[in-house]
């Protein structure tokens, strides 16, 4: 079937193609540890790959889990924080690690809903955790998914009003194994392959499956609205 197809071709591709990042496991190994895949997801929330590496390893070097993180004191965490921005990301984060510590015995939810209650978790983030961290088959759609997705079924209702049709087919993806690794894939696939301005449709696992692509789109996908 289809969706299983493009399922097992992004899959194949992140075997040989997953970036190395320090809070992965590789391609086929299974979950990651909530903490670190916790606070990763919150630093790339507005910032890049690259600036975000060098801190998610000075914050698990000084803080490796969430009961650590928790008993530091706040301004440690917002001096650490530094140069990230969005300091609002950063105390939220500290008390989410209160939360977990004191409400949760250090462990993080296992299920969105569960994930949704803490403090600075919202949707897609709630669906990263839950996918990377716990194996669980949901689909985690950023702008980065959305723009594949349009690109993949053709999608030319512009955004937002896209975005329940997106949510559909993205859902519909989703392999019942190794749902982490499906959805950092598409991550991977949206950073370095479908590329907003010039896709690389070339060297894409998912050409041949491209609605966009054989309509001769793929680039002027998504649309949007103009505000
Ligand atoms: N952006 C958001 N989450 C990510 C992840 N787990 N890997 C790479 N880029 C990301």
């Amino acid at each position: 079937a289809e969706v299983s197809r493009i399922a097992a071709d992004l899959l194949a591709w992140y075997d040989r193609n997953a970036r190395v990042l320090p809070w992965r496991t590789p391609p086929g190994a299974g979950p990651a540890d909530p903490y670190r895949v916790w606070l990763s997801e919150i630093m790339l929330q507005q910032t890049v790959v690259a600036t975000v590496k060098p801190y998610f390893g000075r914050f698990t070097t000084l803080w490796p889990d969430v009961v650590t993180l928790a008993a530091a004191p706040r301004e440690a965490v917002l001096a650490e924080w530094a140069g990230l921005g969005y300091y609002a990301r950063a105390r939220n984060l500290h008390a989410c690690a209160g939360v977990v510590t004191r409400d949760h015995g250090g462990r993080f939810p296992d299920t969105v809903e569960g994930l949704l209650t803490l403090p600075g978790i919202g949707p897609y983030t709630a669906a990263a955790i839950a996918a990377i961290a716990f194996d669980r088959p949901v689909a985690a759609i950023d702008g980065n998914v959305e723009r594949v997705m349009a690109r993949l079924h053709a999608i030319k209702t512009p955004l937002p009003a896209a975005k329940p049709r997106i949510r559909a087919v993205a859902d519909a993806a989703v392999p019942a194994e190794r749902p982490g690794d499906f959805a950092q894939a598409l991550m991977d696939l949206g950073a370095t392959i479908c590329a907003p301005k010039t896709p690389r449709c070339a060297e894409c696992p998912l050409a041949g499956d491209c609605a966009g692509r054989l309509r001769g789109l793929a680039a002027t996908l998504p649309r949007k609205t103009p505000k």
